[in-house]
């Protein structure tokens, strides 16, 4: 057997390829960002044919600067950013529209709808979401709406829906020359249309958008011996590798930190801040504002749940103050901008773009910076923006405990804005227990690799895969008691002020 695993990691800013060897050791890496279209308030799109673009260049390159070829890879991987909608038409391989992205607020009105007459509480039971902009099923009614001749193209299942893990994969098998079209169970959860008991698609769901059954793609295990197809000899990878992996990047992020056991959890901090609690085979339903959702599917085996707590907006929001704001040059500044001065001067940030999402779901909210007076500087908001941050995953943390009755004794963290020292720090100081990283930060392209491995017996088995997880960096919280609480009731009381912004 070849030597190594290959992941395709689709983000909402970038695409990565990311190579490992048996010991879950990073061998290449290569990452390319994407346009952000911003074509109104509340709305984000990317372009489905960069998005492949960039993935078939960062594959190809990886490859190449590790001096590897098809034939060393055992087996792919595929993880993404969720609930990102595309339609296509099948026969000419043509997006109908831009994807509309996880984070677009344009269908706010549909998910409110839902709300008002009772729909909602079907789709709380049987998918263990809410209603919200934020998943697949209301995007895609939208496109069929307002695209002309999508909706009669999705009837004769010209027209197909995938979020970017089925338009890669498709693209990957071959595209309009036989692509296949295929999802896993954790993306399928994502969508709002998706039963977690059956683990298909629901027609009652179906019915609340509109959606043609013709157009969705295939539901299959995360981790599938079958494989969903190959990649093909004339793509980015030169040869066929067989695909046997494929989770939403939060739910592989969980696995690639080994979270297999009930009570386990990982918080991501990447666009947003994602953290996912294994609660085994049973499915918890949340009292306080997290969501229900499918963790993986190994192969036949009974399916693994989880409790979310989605944050909209965390390293998002550096950029906002990097590219926006141009108070800072590259993500990293924040940091050493934060660093001089020593607390935030009473100063919060509530960075309410999308709304907010858990555990308070106000989509009517907008961002807001309270507790502003003339001796503020730049400072302070970088702080303060580093501080929202963690005092967001302060609420998640708050509901996952009153949820399942888990209190957590430490906090296992991964993603790009890992390698802030001071957030990490302050992260720990507001939650009030050690906040702990891996060697491998790369979690979520690491996951897909163990799906994929797992698969075609690469790995032999989860408690392999346990073995491989190492602390890289542990913070200890420092902050008195006093002081955390007097933060967070302040956090408290600027979120409310970020209420009955926008109508919906
Ligand atoms: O639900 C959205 C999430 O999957 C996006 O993750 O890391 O691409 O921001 P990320």
């Amino acid at each position: 057997m070849s030597d190594f695993v290959g992941a395709v990691d689709q983000g909402t800013t970038s695409t990565r390829f990311m190579i490992f060897d048996h010991e879950g050791t990073e061998i290449g890496k290569y990452q390319l960002e994407h346009r952000q279209i911003l074509p109104r308030a509340g709305w984000v799109e990317h372009d489905p044919a960069e998005l492949w673009a960039k993935t078939g260049a960062a594959i190809q390159t990886t490859l190449r600067l590790a001096g590897l070829t098809d034939r060393d890879l055992a087996a792919l991987g595929l993880t993404n950013q969720r609930e990102t909608t595309v339609v296509w038409n099948r026969r000419t391989g043509r997006p109908y529209y831009n994807a509309i992205v996880w984070q677009d607020t344009r269908t706010d009105r549909i998910a409110a709808a839902l709300e008002r007459d009772g729909r909602g509480e079907v789709i709380r039971r049987k998918t263990g979401l809410r209603p919200e902009a934020y998943f697949s099923g209301g995007k895609i009614q939208w496109i069929l709406e307002n695209v002309p001749g999508v909706r009669e193209a999705a009837e004769r299942g010209e027209a197909v829906f995938g979020n970017t893990d089925t338009w890669i994969l498709w693209n990957l098998t071959g595209g309009a020359d036989g692509g296949v079209h295929v999802t896993d169970v954790t993306n399928a959860s994502r969508t709002m249309l998706m039963d977690l008991e059956t683990l298909d698609w629901d027609d009652e769901l179906l019915s609340f958008f509109g959606v043609p059954r013709p157009m969705l793609p295939r539901i299959r295990p995360s981790s599938d011996p079958a494989g969903y197809g190959a990649t093909v000899a004339d793509g980015p990878l030169g040869g066929e590798v067989p695909i046997n992996g494929i989770l939403g990047d939060q739910q592989a992020a969980t696995v690639g930190q080994v979270c297999f056991a009930p009570g386990e959890a990982k918080n991501t901090y990447g666009t947003g801040n994602f953290m996912l609690l294994n609660t085994g085979t049973d499915l918890v339903r949340s009292g306080s504002g997290l969501l229900t959702t499918v963790a993986y599917r190994f192969g036949e085996q009974p399916p693994v749940f989880a409790l979310e707590g989605s944050i909209a907006v965390t390293g998002s929001a550096v950029q906002w103050l990097r590219d926006q704001l141009h108070l800072i040059s590259s993500a990293p500044q924040s940091e050493a901008l934060a660093r001089q001065v020593s607390d935030s001067g009473g100063v919060y940030f509530v960075p309410a773009f999308s709304g907010l999402f858990a555990p308070y779901w106000r989509g009517d909210a907008r961002g807001a910076i309270v507790g502003l007076s003339r001796f503020h500087t730049d400072a302070h908001l970088a702080r303060a923006t580093l501080e929202a941050i963690c005092y967001q995953s302060r609420d998640v943390v708050e509901a996952m405990q009153a949820d399942s009755g888990v209190v957590l004794d430490e906090l296992k963290v991964d993603g790009g804005v890992t390698a802030n020292d001071l957030c990490m720090q302050l992260q720990a100081d507001i939650l009030g227990v050690p906040v702990s990283r891996p060697v491998v930060a790369e979690t979520t392209a690491l996951g897909a690799a163990y799906a994929a491995g797992l698969a075609v017996g690469f790995w032999r088995d989860v408690e392999e895969l346990r073995a491989h997880w190492a602390e890289d960096r542990r913070w200890e919280p420092t902050w008195s008691e006093e002081r955390r609480e007097e933060g967070y009731a302040g956090w408290k009381k600027a979120v409310t002020r970020t209420f009955d912004w926008a109508t919906t």
